[in-house]
């Protein structure tokens, strides 16, 4: 029997997605690796899932059923533009490419630009969930055209993550809107996972817990409104004790954070459409920052004394959940800002109900907060920002005030927290009425002639500051 999709690719995330499709009734799945000895491996690994075996890839093409839907699970990057070549010269009009991986969004727009006059359709789709998402359930952002996903639509939702009784699948957009959603979804990815790590120092190096009652913290912080995957991945994080030392395993981790471009990319997208998202812009940095050996040795050689951390009690704890939790909701808030000005600036007509939904289940940002997140965007589509929902408002009104105790805190005990200050720095620029940057424009028209407009009428106008300072209006 022929195949109704093919994977490309028998690294761990390729071959876990295909055995996931081989899963699901219905499916027959052709599977191709650039070096065969991998693809027989996993076929003679996995007899169950009755893989459909090539060793070239003609025999790969050869044994789709059409429309040929191959999905390429390899490197980002070169890796993948190869592989798109061999299936574009073997694939016919209606035939679907899918590039599973984490392509960034210009390219998946300029591949598509490239392909689309052949007829064959390419789909690049953010698929999230690490290894065991792709094998047992992920969520999957697909772009590309909507007749692509009337094929593809069906074989993706069987495989993908099920939250609420809905498969974590949606039609984004057309042509890069998928991977341009999943890269926002790493950027929150990163905002999350850098203020969870900032809780955790606080707790550790304020309130004095150990990892393993910080790990009990958690815990009862993933009963409430903070539950996510995250958290729960740390729970167990904290709980780990190195076979080696008997040290937490925390503390025998170097601690310098690697990455792999897509935090860069959300922060370098949202400085292009002007959108701030500091909260994923201090967790690029804060990785970054990290890493800098060289620079945090000679510091820390100048010996300046650290502060004594300031005594706190018990409520301590409670007052950064506060915060944890009212930062997150601010790093959702610019992430969904991100994707309507994306959405703007490339044409794509992007449901953000429907993107929280599917962030439900399965991907790496997966909560319970998605829930409510869904609703806000499907109860007013138009929200001038996610902090305006009444739910969230609500959770920022109670929040504030520990929130600030925190970053007062934080900063006087010397524990560096630039995802919580950032975020309540946004708030605040937003909750304020007059903001400096009233003086910038002053600036801006004084060595520049810049020009700026007035509060109290309409018009645009520079003051002549190197004569005799009167006001001329320019338009
Ligand atoms: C996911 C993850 C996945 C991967 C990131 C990690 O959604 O499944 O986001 O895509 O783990 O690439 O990125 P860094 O290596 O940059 O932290």
């Amino acid at each position: 029997a022929k195949a109704n999709i093919g994977v490309v690719g028998m690294a761990v995330m390729g071959s876990n997605l295909a055995r996931n499709l081989a899963s699901r009734e219905g499916n027959t799945v052709a599977i191709y690796n650039r070096s065969p000895e991998k693809t027989h491996e996993v076929a003679k690994n996995h007899p169950e899932a009755n893989f459909v075996a090539s060793d070239t890839i003609d025999e790969f093409v050869a044994s789709l059923a059409k429309p040929r839907t191959a999905i390429i699970m390899v490197q980002a990057g070169a890796g993948t533009d190869a592989v798109i070549e061999q299936l574009k010269e073997r694939f016919e009009p209606g035939d679907i490419i899918v590039d599973g991986g984490n392509a960034n969004f210009h390219d998946t727009i300029a591949r598509e630009a490239k392909i689309a006059p052949t007829g064959i359709h390419f789909v690049g789709a953010g698929i999230s969930g690490g290894e065991e998402g792709a094998l047992k359930g992920p969520s999957i952002m697909p772009g590309g055209t909507p007749e692509s996903y009337e094929t593809l639509g069906p074989i993706l939702a069987s495989i993908a993550a099920v939250a609420e009784g809905e498969a974590c699948v949606t039609h984004v957009g057309t042509d890069g809107a998928g991977h341009f959603v999943k890269m926002i979804h790493n950027g929150i990815e990163y905002a999350d996972m850098e203020l969870i790590g900032e809780a955790y120092d606080l707790l550790r190096n304020v309130a004095g817990h150990s990892p393993a009652a910080i790990s009990d913290i958690f815990k009862t912080w993933n009963e409430g409104p903070l539950n996510s995957y995250l958290i729960e991945i740390t729970i167990d994080i904290l709980k780990h004790v190195d076979a080696e030392t008997g040290k937490p395993f925390v503390d025998i981790v170097t601690d310098q954070a690697g990455s792999k471009g897509t935090g860069v990319w959300t922060v370098q997208t949202a400085l292009d459409l002007g959108v701030p998202v500091g909260g994923v812009a201090e967790a690029v940095f804060g990785r970054a920052v990290s890493s800098k050996r060289n620079q945090r040795d000679a510091v820390r050689a100048l010996d300046i004394p650290r502060p004594a951390a300031p005594s706190v009690d018990d409520s301590f704890v409670d007052d950064v959940a506060k915060a944890l939790y009212a930062s997150k909701i601010v790093a959702y808030a610019q992430g969904f800002d991100a994707i309507i000005a994306g959405a703007e600036k490339y044409g794509w007509n992007i449901d953000k109900g429907a993107v929280a939904k599917i962030w439900r289940g399965g991907c790496i940002i997966r909560a319970q907060f998605l829930n409510v997140l869904a609703d806000a965007y499907e109860t007013n589509p138009n929200l001038a920002t996610l902090l305006e929902a009444p739910y969230f408002a609500q959770a920022i009104r109670d929040g504030q005030d520990a929130w600030r105790r925190v970053v007062v805190t934080a900063t006087q005990a010397g524990v560096p927290v630039p995802g919580f200050a950032t975020a309540l720095s946004y708030f605040d620029s937003l909750n304020v009425d007059r903001l400096p940057a009233a003086l910038v424009q002053g600036q801006r028209d004084f060595f520049g002639a810049h020009t700026y407009k007035r509060v109290d009428k309409p018009g645009v106008f520079h003051t002549l500051w190197s004569g005799d300072r009167s006001e001329v209006q320019t338009d």
